[in-house]
């Protein structure tokens, strides 16, 4: 029998952390079309945008704009990020069925990030936390540098582990651990990974990936081999984080999508028009997918 589940769920992350790094702004429509052909692809979990400062992330101004414009499937797990009650206040009309607090594993990132340290950032969400689950909605928590850190460089697992275990005491569903500067290589990636399973069961736990060096579908290799089977991925390779220079996106869906597929684990996704959503944002930002699959299927498709 095969180590590796039979089954992955995917959340594009595409319109948020793809998109929250963009130089231009991108219009609300462009985001809302982009939303619509990922469900046309298949994905049933997509990241759809962030309730934070405009003058911290300015791309994710539209936040209710994307909301609202977004024609909602029941079928569909629609998750936003919030970084505070203001932002869960400002989301909660939009009903999202999940909603992601996000800390960090690196003290220095989290001030740069959301303006805080870790201590102060579990207190601060907790009162998000709790108000969310009141109003039954589905609580993640994103780990942002699990295992590397621009400003403090390697971090420790117990790190993880801390951040993992505070998020758990105060109410937090699900923990996502995050490679966000891509600098992991799979044998780290998965001493981060266990460190968050010390505290959350492996149906609570993600693997978010950045491809900087090279090295995310390596990293999901070896979050498969722990059982780990949902994984966040952004359309064409969007993305990066403001508060990361030098981060390029997260590893595209559609070479996480071709690596599963070929090692027989549905998803539930169709690679083809899931290519064709990345061709659409793609050709709207004016610049080649970053996806190495798309780039293959599409010199076969001009062939
Ligand atoms: P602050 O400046 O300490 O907060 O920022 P503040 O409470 O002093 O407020 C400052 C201003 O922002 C005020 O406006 C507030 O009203 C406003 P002013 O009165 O000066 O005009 N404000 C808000 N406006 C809209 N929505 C809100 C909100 N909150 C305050 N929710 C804060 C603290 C957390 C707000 C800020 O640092 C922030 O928004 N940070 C977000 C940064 C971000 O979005 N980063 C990218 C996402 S994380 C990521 O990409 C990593 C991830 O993908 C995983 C990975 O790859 O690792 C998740
Ligand atoms: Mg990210």
């Amino acid at each position: 029998m095969s180590r590796y589940p039979s089954r992955v769920q995917i959340v594009d992350v595409g319109p948020r952390d793809g998109l929250q790094n963009e130089k231009q702004p991108v219009p609300a429509a462009v985001k809302i079309a982009l939303v619509a052909r990922l469900e046309a692809a298949g994905l049933r979990r997509i990241e759809a945008t962030s309730f934070v400062s405009p003058r911290w992330v300015p791309q994710m101004a539209d936040a209710a704009e994307v909301m609202t414009g977004i024609v909602r499937r029941d079928d569909v797990v629609y998750s936003v990020l919030v970084p505070n009650l203001r932002g869960f206040e400002s989301a909660l009309p939009h009903r999202p069925d999940e909603i992601v607090v996000f800390g960090a594993a690196s003290e220095a990132f989290s001030q740069k990030n959301i303006n805080c340290s870790i201590a102060e950032s579990i207190e601060r969400f907790a009162p998000v936390v709790e108000a969310a689950r009141a109003a039954g909605i589905h609580v993640r928590g994103a780990i942002s540098c699990s295992v590397g850190c621009p400003y403090e460089g390697d971090i420790p697992p117990a790190r993880v582990e801390l951040v993992a275990r505070l998020m758990k005491a105060i109410g937090v569903q699900h923990v996502g651990v995050a490679d966000t500067i891509g600098v992991g290589t799979p044998i780290k990636t998965q001493r981060a990974l266990e460190a968050a399973l010390r505290h959350y069961s492996i149906d609570d736990v993600s693997g978010h990936y950045h491809d900087t060096y090279g090295q995310a579908l390596a990293n999901t290799l070896a979050a498969l081999e722990l059982g780990v089977w949902q994984f966040d991925a952004s359309v064409a390779g969007l993305g990066g984080c403001p508060y990361a220079k030098g981060a390029t996106g997260n590893v595209a869906t559609e070479d996480v999508v071709y690596l599963l597929h070929g090692m027989g684990i549905e998803t539930g996704i169709d690679l083809d028009r899931l290519i064709d959503a990345g061709v659409y944002i793609s050709d709207h930002l004016g610049r080649p997918t970053q996806s190495r699959v798309a780039k293959a299927i599409l010199n076969q498709r001009v062939g």
